[in-house]
This record gives structure tokens, C-alpha cells and sequence, in this order.
């Protein structure tokens, strides 16, 4: 994640810390007389949002500025997943209150998952903030802009069953302007007992699949040359056209790699009791569709799979992982969710999902430790039980055991030659460029003459637990 640093100057180590997991609006070349800073937390869903809040906003005469002091509007856009991510947006709040007080007329609002959670709570709780928005009320934000002007409150956290913003064209934040997201459902309606997300984003509903391609196809036409599906749930995308025929995951799929073969096609995530074998062969069936899944495990133990409602068990699961390298190839990448110590996880629960992450062999993995979330099913029903330094100790074995197989599979890449779609210099330095390849590793090589965008042969020579390195070849 590159930060803007023209808005660092005036932060603390603190504040830096906390930007650290949040993405900053860009400076928006434009006519607009009002300037818009936009912080936006959590996952890609979150982000893919703040482009629609912006797009709709620069109806509305404002632009987005990097400049958080010449903002006349600061929106941070929250998640709730876990408490400490509730935390960092507080903390962030906590930095801003000299800001406020200096420039009253500057005005607060919080916007996602956490504005959905605590709705009026948070006006109550945090008292610089002027107005609280949830993910399915954007388009009332001109209404509530102009209510806060007024000198009132705004709240506005309505649920939608069919809200998708089908219609809004993104403007994209913090681009590099080769890869690009587009959401194709919201919501979900899996009630896993840990999660939050069935009360913060409401219903499960897609997206219209005319609306998808066109994106898509427009993108390809501005020189963008991926886009990312996403959704919670990707897999049971479902949509009705004017025919009455029904538009499956695998058909979206399948449309969007018709845009063009040099448009790479990804997604994110699939819920393992959705992906179908239609699906998997889509993506046999297309190059440009990348070989990667994230299918979050979760855990390893079944008894746990059960509490959490995941609605699969383990042997379940590795025989969907068996199926993807039937049908895929030992290559396609696979990363996971896992989650240490959630309710009543015994040792030996724990050591199931060692020995699940032994089996699978996970090319990359996002894991934390189980923070308890007000109202879900297992706050309600479950006790979290385990001991925090437990549930510390099992996440770092879980961390180190990936860090083992990331680089296991990284070094299987030694040697090898893959495509690589380059989205700019490498972090340490202007003679390397980076780019990921199918299976999403990324990828460092000497520049020569090759630009963001191009795609480029690269033959892998060396490799660590999170990087190849390489060299282009004809
Ligand atoms: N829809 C996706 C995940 C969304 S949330 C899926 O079903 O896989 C992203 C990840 O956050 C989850 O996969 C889970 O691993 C983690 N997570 C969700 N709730 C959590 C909680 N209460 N405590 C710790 N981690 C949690
Ligand atoms: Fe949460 Fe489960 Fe839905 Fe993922 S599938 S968003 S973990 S409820
Ligand atoms: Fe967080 Fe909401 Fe995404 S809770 S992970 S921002 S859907």
C-alpha cells in the first residue's frame, strides 16, 4: 500500500500508524470547488466503496485532495471485523479533535461498517464526529451533507435489500492504473457465528451482469489491464436478466474474460461450500482468468468448523482442495483465512489446523487471532474462552507455519518462466519493476525498458517467503 506522503507532514508516529492499514484519497484534478479527504479501512469491498462515495459526492462540487488540512469534508470509511480494527478509527478520531477545534467549519463523517454497527451510538461516543453513514445509504449523502450544514446530526444507516450502485461509475482512488476492483455483489447471508459482516452489509444481492461487463470493458479501454471481482461470497453471485435466464458466478466469469484476453480476470473471495467445478473449469477453460484462489479454511478442526457455521468440515474442505489441483494444476495458487482461538478451541483443535495448513500447502494466508464481535451468534451463544496469550501463541504458529510453506511453494517457482503483468517500480528501488503473475506472486525484475502495464516473460532465479525475484526473457 503506497501512502501519500504530502499528508504525513503534519501527523505524529502515531497517526502514521494507524494510516499505516488505512488508504488516502488522491489529489482529483478537477474543477470542483470543495475538497473531500477520504480514509478508507478494512477490506477491498470498503475501498471499491470510497471510489463509488467520491463518484457520487463529485456531483455534489467536490473533489478528493490527499491534503487532509484543506479538506473541507473528512469521511473515514470503517470496518468492525475486529475490535481493534473499531480501535484504530478511534484513535484516528482522538488525532483529529486539535484539527476540529481549530477549523470549526471542518466536518466529520464515518462511513461502513462500523457507522452501520454503533449507528447513533457513535454520535453520542464521538463527539467530533458530525454524521454517520451506512454502506447502503451513499447515494442520501449529498441530503446528509446538507443537513450537517444546517448545523444538525445526520444519520443515515437504512439497510437495502437491492441497493448495488449498478449505476455509478467509480472514480478510482489510489490507482495504479493497470489493476482495478469491481464489486459485483454486497452483503451476506452465511451467518458464520464470528462474523459481523451479515449485520454491517445487510442482504446478499448482485449486481447486474450488463453493468459488470461494461465496467470491465471500460476499464480495458482507459489501459487498465486487470479487474478483481469481489464480493463476500463471490461464488453465489446469482443474477436474473431481462430473459428470465439466471447468470451464475461461472457465467460472470466467463463474460468478463470475454472482454478481452489481455484483460486479466480475478476474484475474491470464494466461500469453499460455493465454489463449483463449473467455476473451477471456467477458469481452465481461459488464460486470462488467474489460477489463484483465497478460500479461507478458517480452521482446521470440524468441531470448530461446526460452531462456526461454516457449514463444511474438514474433510470436505481438503476435498475441494483436491478438486482445484485435479482440475487446476499443482500450480494454482491457494491462500487462506485462518482464525486461532476462537471459542472453546482445545490444543488438539488447534493442531488440526497445523496439520489442515500441512496438507493444503498455502501459497499465502491472512490469520488472526479470534476477536469476540457484540451480537453475533457466538458473542451470543458461545464463551470466548481462550486465554489471550493462548490465542497469541497458537496465531504465531500459524503465522510461522505459512511462512514455511509460502516459501516451500515460492521455491517450486525457481526456474521457471511466468507472465507478469508489471504495476510499477519495486518498493526499494526505481531500476526494479513488480508485478504479480497468475497465481498473484509478485514478481521483482530489472526494468530495462519495460513499463507499467506491459506484460513481461520473467524467468524466476531467486526467491524469500513473500518474493520472486527474476529476469525478463524473450
Ligand atoms: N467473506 C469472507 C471473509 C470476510 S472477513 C469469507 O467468508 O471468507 C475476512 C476475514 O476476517 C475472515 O475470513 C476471518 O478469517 C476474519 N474474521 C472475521 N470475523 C472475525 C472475528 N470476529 N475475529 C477474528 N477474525 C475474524
Ligand atoms: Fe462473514 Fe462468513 Fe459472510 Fe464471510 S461468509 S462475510 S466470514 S458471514
Ligand atoms: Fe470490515 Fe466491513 Fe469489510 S467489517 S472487512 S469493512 S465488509
Amino acid at each position: 500500500m503506497e501512502l501519500v506522503t504530502n499528508s504525513l507532514k503534519i501527523l505524529n508516529e502515531e497517526d502514521k500508524k494507524d494510516l499505516d492499514v488505512a488508504r488516502i484519497s488522491e489529489d482529483e484534478k478537477s474543477t470542483a470547488s470543495r475538497k473531500l479527504y477520504i480514509e478508507s479501512y478494512g477490506c477491498q469491498m470498503n475501498f471499491a466503496d470510497s471510489e463509488i462515495v467520491a463518484s457520487i459526492l463529485r456531483e455534489n462540487d467536490f473533489a478528493t485532495t490527499s491534503k487532509i488540512e484543506e479538506a473541507e469534508l473528512i469521511l473515514l470509511n470503517t470496518c468492525a471485523i475486529r475490535e481493534n480494527a473499531e480501535q484504530k478509527v478511534r484513535h484516528r478520531l482522538q488525532h483529529l479533535v486539535p484539527m476540529k477545534n481549530k477549523r470549526k467549519n471542518v466536518k466529520i463523517g464515518i462511513l461502513g461498517c462500523m457507522a452501520e454497527r454503533l449507528k447513533t451510538k457513535l454520535l453520542e461516543e464521538e463527539k467530533i464526529v458530525d454524521m454517520v453513514v451506512g454502506p447502503d445509504a451513499y447515494r442520501d449523502l449529498p441530503n446528509l451533507i446538507n443537513e450537517v450544514e444546517e448545523g444538525h446530526k445526520a444519520v443515515n444507516v437504512f439497510l437495502s435489500r437491492e441497493e448495488t450502485y449498478a449505476d455509478i461509475t467509480p472514480i478510482r482512488l489510489d490507482s495504479n492504473g493497470v489493476t482495478a476492483f469491481i464489486s459485483i455483489m454486497r452483503g451476506c447471508d452465511n451467518m458464520c457465528s464470528f462474523c459481523v459482516v451479515p449485520y454491517t452489509r445487510g442482504r446478499e444481492r448482485s449486481r447486474d451482469a450488463n453493468s459488470i461487463v461494461k465496467e470491465a470493458t471500460d476499464l480495458f479501454n482507459q489501459g487498465y489491464k486487470e479487474v478483481t471481482l469481489l464480493g463476500q461470497n463471490v461464488d453465489s453471485y446469482k443474477w436474473q436478466s431481462a430473459d428470465e435466464s439466471t447468470v451464475t458466478f461461472a457465467n460472470l466469469l466467463e463474460m468478463v474474460a470475454q472482454v478481452s484476453p489481455d484483460l486479466r480476470v480475478r476474484f475474491s473471495t470464494s466461500h469453499p461450500k460455493d465454489i463449483t467445478d463449473e467455476v473451477l473449469y471456467t477458469m481452465k477453460k481461459y488464460d486470462n482468468i488467474c489460477k489463484y484462489i483465497h478460500l479461507p479454511a478458517q480452521s482446521g478442526s470440524s468441531r470448530i468448523l461446526e460452531l462456526m457455521n461454516r457449514t463444511y468440515d474438514r474433510e470436505w474442505y481438503m476435498g475441494k482442495i483436491d478438486r482445484i489441483r485435479e482440475i487446476l494444476g499443482e500450480e494454482c495458487g491457494i491462500s487462506q483465512d485462518m482464525i486461532a482461538g476462537f471459542c472453546t478451541e482445545t490444543e488438539e483443535d488447534h493442531q488440526d489446523t497445523l496439520s489442515l495448513m500441512d496438507y493444503v500447502k498455502y501459497d499465502y494466508g491472512y490469520m488472526f487471532a479470534y476477536s469476540e464481535r457484540p451480537n453475533t451468534p457466538a458473542a451470543k451463544k458461545l464463551t470466548d474462552d481462550v486465554p489471550d496469550d493462548v490465542k497469541s501463541r497458537r496465531l504465531a504458529e500459524i503465522i510461522a507455519r505459512q511462512r514455511e510453506h509460502s516459501l516451500e511453494r515460492n521455491q517450486l517457482s525457481l526456474g521457471k518462466v511466468y507472465k507478469v503483468l508489471v504495476e510499477g517500480f519495486s518498493k526499494r528501488s526505481q531500476e526494479h519493476l513488480s508485478g504479480r503473475n497468475d497465481q498473484n506472486k509478485m514478481i521483482i525484475f530489472p526494468r530495462e525498458n519495460f513499463q507499467k502495464g506491459d506484460y513481461v516473460n520473467v524467468l524466476v532465479t531467486e526467491c524469500s517467503s513473500a518474493t520472486l525475484i527474476g529476469k525478463a526473457v524473450k
